[in-house]
């Protein structure tokens, strides 16, 4: 069972890029999710646009093909499947010539006051190329909208040029920045539980929290995208954008709405107030590995195709917030690829008792601890001190309160993948969980210095084991402050 759905009007989804994985992969599986949902009304049409010459019998071909191998065979009855691809069309198109513009218009045309979305999922340098396309065909109107993905960027000044370029063909208000972190059920989920419980919020500082762990890990490995991915590591590849997003939903005040501009100034604010970190600081501070060989995988920098690589396939830090709240409350942070398992989680570990009534031998009182967990089992797990159950007398255990938000309601349901989530978004109008420019250079703003230090030589990656957890000073990082990881996949 899934959630309940609220259809939107019928719109037309451009989708550049459409013969490309990222189409196949994840956007057509989540649009044909809401479809079955009932969400994606009759009417509405998927129009792929690439320069491959294919007629619409073959694009909707390609496109069944995409959900058979993307979705569960017991999730795409034949029914289902064929109602779906029958609102599929394809445009040949050019971004970087006149080459199908026109037609594109055309098809457009007989819809000109529906929302059109345009799904950029080609490479970032085509970008610009078709906004300008965009504009000089003359398609966009109010309800026109621009969806793009990272990378938006390299650093601050390529994410600004970005933006400046976008904002030659589209308001701000009309620009959809994917992060699918942000699409996540239990994204979405940490703000429920912050603002819409009282419990939290009042111990959600720096009186009360001790510190705040956030993991990302991954048991893939960089594979075929070993050329990718060399160019940009984990900083650039998963902290600039997933990790600092979630640090921010954790640590920003709460807004005075849920409005995607009220969200979004306090994300702002969280990452203007992460304190910089100087050359010395980033020795001590940063983490950074690269996977060793396993007895049948092979290593990073095999992958790479480079042998002198310095570029990380892992990360930990260690981040200030210099504000009231957080002044004195560190948040580490760690990702990486080819570590023990697929798991992320955001641990909010509190204070210690301040005061033990009991006798010493009753074991340690250790400090509650919040478990927000992204991925497998989304979910939220508290620990709390009880006494071990039983006539012995008082000994003190740590216990979880455990929630799977798939069973929390006492139904199964479904978790919709985040793309479900955002591509409805977008046709909604709703930006509050996309990045907005400011953001996004912010985010470049505090990495582009340590990116420099670690170019130049600072925290030399260190190899880890394949399917460990990261480099052994990973570990230091917080064993030297007195503290501990979570132990990934626990
Ligand atoms: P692919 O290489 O698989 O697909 C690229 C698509 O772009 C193809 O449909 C290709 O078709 C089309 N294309 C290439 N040149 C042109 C052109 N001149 N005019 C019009 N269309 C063109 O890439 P992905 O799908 O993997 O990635 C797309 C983007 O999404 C990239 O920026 C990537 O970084 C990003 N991304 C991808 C993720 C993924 O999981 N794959 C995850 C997150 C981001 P044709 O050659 O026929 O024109
Ligand atoms: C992408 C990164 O943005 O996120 C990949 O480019 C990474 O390297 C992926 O594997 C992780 O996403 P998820 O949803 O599987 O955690």
């Amino acid at each position: 069972m899934v959630a309940k759905t609220v259809p939107v009007d019928p719109f037309d989804l451009v989708v550049f890029g459409g013969t490309g994985d990222l189409a196949a992969r994840k956007l057509f599986p989540a649009l044909f999710h809401r479809y079955q949902a009932g969400q994606v009304p009759e009417g509405a049409r998927i129009i792929g646009a690439a320069r491959g010459e294919m007629t619409q019998e073959a694009f909707r071909h390609h496109t069944r093909t995409a959900i058979e191998q993307f979705v569960d065979s017991t999730d795409r009855p034949k029914a289902d499947v064929d109602g779906f691809i029958a609102m599929m069309d394809y445009v040949q198109v050019d971004a970087l010539s006149n080459a199908g513009w026109a037609e594109l218009g055309n098809r457009l045309d007989g819809h000109a006051d529906r929302v059109h979305a345009f799904y950029l999922s080609v490479a970032p340098g085509f970008f610009g190329p078709i906004c300008d396309r965009i504009r000089e065909a003359g398609l966009v109107t109010p309800a026109t909208r621009l969806v793009v993905e990272k990378p938006l960027g390299r650093d601050q000044e390529s994410a600004r040029a970005l933006n400046r370029q976008l904002s030659e063909t589209f308001e701000e208000g009309q620009i959809y920045r994917i992060d699918h972190y942000l699409g996540k059920e239990t994204v979405q989920n940490l703000m429920a539980l912050r603002f819409a419980n009282a419990l939290f919020e009042p111990l959600w500082n720096s009186h009360h929290v001790d510190h705040v762990q956030i993991t990302a890990a991954e048991s893939v490995a960089v594979g075929k995208r070993g050329a990718y991915y060399d160019r940009n590591g984990a900083m650039r590849d998963m902290v600039q954008n997933h990790l600092l997003q979630l640090l921010c939903l954790t640590a920003m005040e709460p807004p005075a709405k849920s409005s995607p501009d009220a969200v979004r100034d306090e994300k702002l604010k969280v990452l203007k107030a992460l304190k910089p970190l100087t050359v010395a600081e980033i020795e001590e501070d940063v983490v950074r590995g690269q996977y060793a060989a396993g007895s049948d995988v092979p290593s990073y920098l095999d992958e790479a195709g480079d042998p002198n690589s310095r570029t990380e396939s892992f990360v930990a830090m260690k981040i200030g917030i210099e504000n009231w709240r957080w002044a004195g409350t560190p948040f580490y942070i760690r990702t990486g690829k080819r570590l023990r398992t697929r798991a992320s989680e955001i641990v909010i570990r509190f204070k210690d008792a301040p005061h033990s009534i009991f006798d010493a031998g009753v074991g340690k009182l250790l400090g509650n601890e919040l478990v927000i967990r992204l991925q497998p089992d989304e979910g939220i797990q508290l620990r709390l001190n009880i006494k071990d159950p039983g006539p012995g007398g008082m000994r003190i255990v740590s216990a979880p309160l455990d929630m799977s938000f798939a069973e929390g309601l006492g139904r199964s349901i479904r978790m919709p993948d985040a793309y479900e989530r955002l591509l409805m978004d977008v046709v909604r109008g709703d930006q509050t969980l996309f990045m907005r420019g400011d953001e996004v250079e912010a985010a470049w703003a505090w990495i582009d210095p340590i990116l420099e230090a670690c170019a130049e030589g600072a925290a030399a990656p260190h190899t880890y084991e394949a399917g460990g957890d990261g480099p052994s000073d990973s570990l230091m990082l917080m064993h030297r402050d007195g503290r501990r990881w979570r132990e990934i996949g626990a």
